[in-house]
């Protein structure tokens, strides 16, 4: 894509910390500030990634990861999703060794990392003793002399989250965040199960492009015509550009996390892919079981 084909995107942003620091709890109430929500008439869907929209109109997508396994199996798998990581950490605690282990994650991914101090409203809380231990981490945050931004919030209490949104949009900012729009999509699979009445169901993350219903695509091994499309509050969509999480139906099995999916033109070329990444596996398979 030439320079001028690229236009700005919401940024990509997971949230990552040590168990019970306030990870959900979080996604929870940034969700609650969507005005999009609103207008949809509530929040309705759990998908495993949703954008929220604020009053000012910039956009911020979260996906909402299960674990540190399933970002390195997305990195594993070659699906970089992530613009920027919110590294939790509970006032109360401090840093644990999850907190280590996301700070890790965070820099091989070589992605920027925001820290929110979590459950600020706690009396026990301290959260000067977590910017000091963040040090040994080689995390500096600005009070400590450094450049990485970091934010007290509670997510409890609902405090702390325009400042936390806005320490995301500023990050977005350097990073400049660009895509092309105007071409066909590729992306991720951020998540995929068999549904009873609907078949496979997958929710993308659209990278590059616009992916549209009627679109063929392929995911890892499984390919199909998008036969419907669904945003994070279970609202159809006819298309949806870079950054945009979508539900998508029509595909011919369940792809895994972190596959790929690019959109050919036309089914023929789809199985063709399908079909052979099938035959490496098996092909995979044999050999490891006769070794
Ligand atoms: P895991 O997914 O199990 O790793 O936990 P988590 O990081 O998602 O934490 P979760 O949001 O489930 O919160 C853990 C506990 O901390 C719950 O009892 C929350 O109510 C509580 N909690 C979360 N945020 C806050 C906060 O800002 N203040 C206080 N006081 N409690 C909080
Ligand atoms: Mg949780
Ligand atoms: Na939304």
């Amino acid at each position: 894509d030439s320079e001028t084909d690229l236009k700005v995107r919401p940024p990509v942003v997971t949230i990552m910390g040590h168990v019970d620091h306030g990870k959900t709890s979080l996604l929870d109430a940034l969700r609650s500030t969507d005005v999009a929500a609103r207008e949809a008439g509530g929040i309705t869907q759990h998908i495993g990634a949703y954008q929220v929209t604020l009053e000012s109109g910039a956009k911020m997508t979260f996906i909402d990861t299960p674990g540190h396994e399933a970002f390195t199996a997305m990195r594993a798998r070659g699906a970089s999703v992530t613009d920027i990581v919110i590294l939790v950490v509970a006032a109360d605690d401090g840093v644990m060794p999850q907190t280590v282990e996301a700070i890790r994650h965070a820099k091989a991914a070589n992605v920027p990392i925001i820290v929110a101090i979590n459950k600020i409203d706690r009396p026990d809380a301290n959260p000067n003793r977590v910017r000091s231990e963040l040090l040994q981490y080689d995390i500096a945050v600005e009070a400590m002399g450094g450049e990485t931004q970091d934010v007290e919030v509670s997510a409890l209490k609902r405090q702390g989250l325009d400042a936390l949104q806005e320490a995301i949009l500023l990050q977005a900012e350097l990073l400049d965040l660009k895509a092309n729009p105007n071409r066909s999509a590729e992306g991720a699979v951020i998540e995929s199960s068999l549904d009873r009445g609907r078949g496979p169901v997958a929710t993308v993350l659209v990278q590059k492009g616009t992916l549209r219903q009627g679109d063929i695509v392929v995911a890892g091994t499984e390919q199909g015509r998008v036969r419907a499309m669904l945003d994070d509050h279970g609202q159809p969509l006819k298309d949806a550009g870079p950054s945009t999480p979508v539900e998508i139906l029509g595909l011919s099995g369940v792809p895994g996390a972190g596959e790929v999916f690019v959109v050919v033109e036309n089914e023929g070329r789809a199985r063709e892919i399908a079909e052979f990444r099938q035959r490496k596996l098996r092909e995979h398979a044999a050999a490891a079981g006769a070794a």
